[in-house]
Order: structure tokens, then C-alpha cells, then sequence
């Protein structure tokens, strides 16, 4: 496993910040004395016992990596001078190009974890343009810690991972709920439809993960049994159901292309 130096937190107070610092606390990847957070607004409650500090040039200073974790939105705002630095970004939608010119950085990377970062089951592709060989087995042990990580070849790839995986778990929850509605639509009683929409999202994860088939082996076998499955899933199908995925996804592309234009174009001249 690469050694992991000292890790900063940008937004380390955030949602995705936090789960990540959880992460590297609890497998011990990372001591608490050389992992920094930073907040903006408010030092959470029940701070993470890290160090922390509302001053991000302050994290740079104390940090060999630098995780950017803030709102694309907030983008824009964060002025650090990370040259030397291994940056890696989880923000949507900011480009590789755009964080080297902020960050005076040239060791950047883009990592697109999901929200079942929190409980370890993450799924983290990422992307990184640096010199340094150690670098990609740095990022993976890192997000290793929240999940399954792979790196791809292309920044295009993690735009599209962007709708695909960073969105991860909503997709499922979204088919749950289309299953309950229609129960609802039917008479069942509420509680009894959300616990049979519930189990059936968890209980398909765990099969998928017992059995080690690829989604399409599932898929055909439940077709090729001819049963009661394999009708709903044809009818399903006839319905349009891969385009309104496919429709979806496209969306999200979209929506990260046009999150890219809009942060793409900080002042360069912001960098401290
Ligand atoms: N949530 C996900 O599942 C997910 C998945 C993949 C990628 N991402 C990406 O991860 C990033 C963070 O998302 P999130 O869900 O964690 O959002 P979040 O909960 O809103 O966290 C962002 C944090 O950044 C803080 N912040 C803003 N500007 C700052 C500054 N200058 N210095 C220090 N902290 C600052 C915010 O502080 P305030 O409290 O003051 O606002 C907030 O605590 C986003 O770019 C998102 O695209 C999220």
C-alpha cells in the first residue's frame, strides 16, 4: 500500500469531506495529528478528532495532499497555493485544467465518490495528470478506504461516471420507489409497501454481490426462467425502460458539461 502523507480536507466540515476523513481515521490510513480539516461557516458539534482550521492556506501549509470537497458552486472561492502538491478534486464538474491554473498544482486529480462513501461502499473512478508514478496508488489507497476505486484513462470518463456512480445509490432507491407507488396505487398499506421496497433494494445488492454475475447474467437468468420476472422485465423493456435510463444519464452529462463551463473560468490571479 503507497504511504500517505499529510492529507487536508478543503471542506472537510461537508458532507463527502467528512465521510472521507471518517474513513481515513478509522482504517488508520491516515493519524489524526496529520490529517487537517477545514470549515467554513461552523466547526461541526462532533468534530472528527482531527486538526482543525478555518484557513485554507493554513491546510495547504500543513498538507503533502489536498482533498477539494466544496461545492462546485464554491469553486470559485477558494484560493490556495498548492505547487508540489498532490491535489485531487471530488467537486463535479471542475475540470482538471481549471484546478492546475487555481491551485498552481501540475499533480491534480478527480475522484467521484458516492454517499455510500459513508458506510464503505463507495464506488470511486478517478482520473490523475501528474509526473509522479506514486501518485494513482496514492488516490486509490485514499479512496480505498470508502470503497471500490478504479482509475480510467480519461477526464471524459469521470464526467460520465458523474451521473452514472456519483449518483450511485439514487437510481436503485428510484426504482424502489416506482415499485411502491405502484403498490400504494393498488391498496397495499403504506408500511407494508415501503418494508417490501426497502428489503427488495437491499436484498438485490447482496444477491448481486453473493452470486458474482454481471447485471446482464442476472438479468437473463430471471428471463430465461420464463416466469412471472421474466414478464415484468420484457414488459418493462417494451416500455422504453433502457431509453429513460440512457435519457437520464444524459441528462447528468449534461448538467456536469455545463457545471464544467460555468467553474472552468476562475481568476487565476485569485491564487495566493
Ligand atoms: N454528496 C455526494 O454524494 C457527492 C458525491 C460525489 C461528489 N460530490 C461532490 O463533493 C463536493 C462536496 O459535496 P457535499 O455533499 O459534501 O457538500 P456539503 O455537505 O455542502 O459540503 C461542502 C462543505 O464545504 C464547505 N465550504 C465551502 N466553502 C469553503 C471554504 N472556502 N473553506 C472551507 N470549507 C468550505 C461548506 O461550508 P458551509 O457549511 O459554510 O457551507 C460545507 O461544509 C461537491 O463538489 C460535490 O459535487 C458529492
Amino acid at each position: 500500500m503507497a504511504d500517505i502523507d499529510r492529507v487536508g480536507i478543503v471542506g472537510g466540515a461537508g458532507w463527502l469531506g467528512t465521510a472521507i476523513a471518517r474513513a481515513l481515521l478509522d482504517t488508520r490510513t491516515v493519524p489524526s495529528d496529520r490529517l487537517t480539516c477545514s470549515f467554513r461557516s461552523k466547526k461541526p458539534e462532533t468534530a472528527l478528532a482531527c486538526v482543525w482550521t478555518q484557513d485554507n492556506a493554513q491546510l495547504a501549509e500543513n498538507s503533502d495532499i489536498i482533498i477539494l470537497s466544496v461545492r462546485p458552486g464554491d469553486w470559485n472561492t477558494i484560493k490556495i497555493s498548492a505547487a508540489g502538491k498532490l491535489v485531487v478534486s471530488v467537486m463535479a464538474g471542475v475540470s482538471v485544467e481549471a484546478i492546475k491554473r487555481r491551485t498552481g498544482s501540475s499533480r491534480v486529480a478527480r475522484a467521484l465518490p458516492n454517499a455510500a462513501a459513508e458506510i464503505g461502499f463507495s464506488y470511486t473512478p478517478f482520473f490523475v495528470e501528474s509526473s509522479n508514478s506514486e501518485d494513482a496508488n496514492t488516490i486509490a489507497a485514499l479512496f480505498g478506504c470508502c470503497g471500490a476505486v478504479d482509475q480510467v484513462d480519461s477526464e471524459n470518463h469521470i464526467d460520465y461516471f458523474t451521473g452514472m456512480t456519483g449518483s450511485g445509490a439514487a437510481f436503485p432507491a428510484l426504482l424502489a420507489d416506482a415499485m411502491m407507488k405502484d403498490a400504494l396505487a393498488r391498496g397495499l398499506p403504506e408500511d407494508l409497501a415501503r418494508r417490501a421496497a426497502q428489503q427488495v433494494l437491499i436484498g438485490a445488492g447482496r444477491l448481486q454481490e453473493h452470486n458474482g454475475l454481471s447485471p446482464s447474467e442476472t438479468v437473463r437468468s430471471f428471463v430465461d426462467y420464463k416466469g412471472t420476472t421474466a414478464a415484468a422485465i420484457v414488459a418493462m423493456q417494451e416500455n422504453g425502460f433502457y431509453d429513460t435510463v440512457a435519457a437520464g444519464l444524459q441528462a447528468a452529462i449534461q448538467k456536469a458539461r455545463a457545471l464544467q463551463e460555468t467553474n472552468s473560468y476562475g481568476n487565476e490571479n485569485e491564487v495566493e
